[in-house]
């Protein structure tokens, strides 16, 4: 399936958005997601789905990890993995990949499962014609 060969940090981000995936908390809907980000300065940061009894207060996991690279002061992400039991590989929901744009120019995508189908693309080719931080900054700030 894969349309690109994995780069090492590819193939290293997806470790660890499968490691991630154990520990997905989805007890609702059993349905399990890893999600790992790389920040411009290459380090990584993973995060799992959490479901919370009252449903919408439940995160997707590549919200957890995006959350964790920007809490640990990383606000610039250059590409972000997903891996799920789903064939073809799921892409990230609506949401998450708003939360994904405002942190970075053209996210490369790594989407995956727990078998070896691989699906490489970007967050241009998801989210076309994206809402950008710009925009309210601009705003807020009209002479800048
Ligand atoms: N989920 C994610 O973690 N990422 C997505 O992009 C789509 C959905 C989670 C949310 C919920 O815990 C479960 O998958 C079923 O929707």
């Amino acid at each position: 399936m894969s349309e690109e060969a994995l780069s090492i940090e590819d193939a290293t981000l997806l470790k660890a958005a499968h490691t991630a995936r154990t520990e997905a908390y989805a007890p609702f809907s059993k349905f399990y997601v890893g999600a790992a980000v790389m920040t411009s300065t290459g380090e990584l940061f993973s995060g799992c789905n959490v479901e919370i009894s009252s449903y919408s207060l439940s995160c997707c996991a590549e919200r957890v990890a995006v959350f964790k690279a920007v809490s640990a002061g990383h606000t610039e992400l250059v590409s972000c993995a997903v891996v799920t039991d789903t064939t073809p590989p799921a892409s990230p929901c609506g949401a998450c990949r708003q939360v994904l744009s405002d942190f970075s120019s053209n996210l490369r995508l790594v989407l995956s499962n727990t078998g070896d189908d691989v699906k490489i693309t970007n967050l241009e080719e998801l989210l076309p014609y994206a809402f950008k931080p710009i925009e309210v900054l601009k705003k807020l700030n009209p002479g800048n």
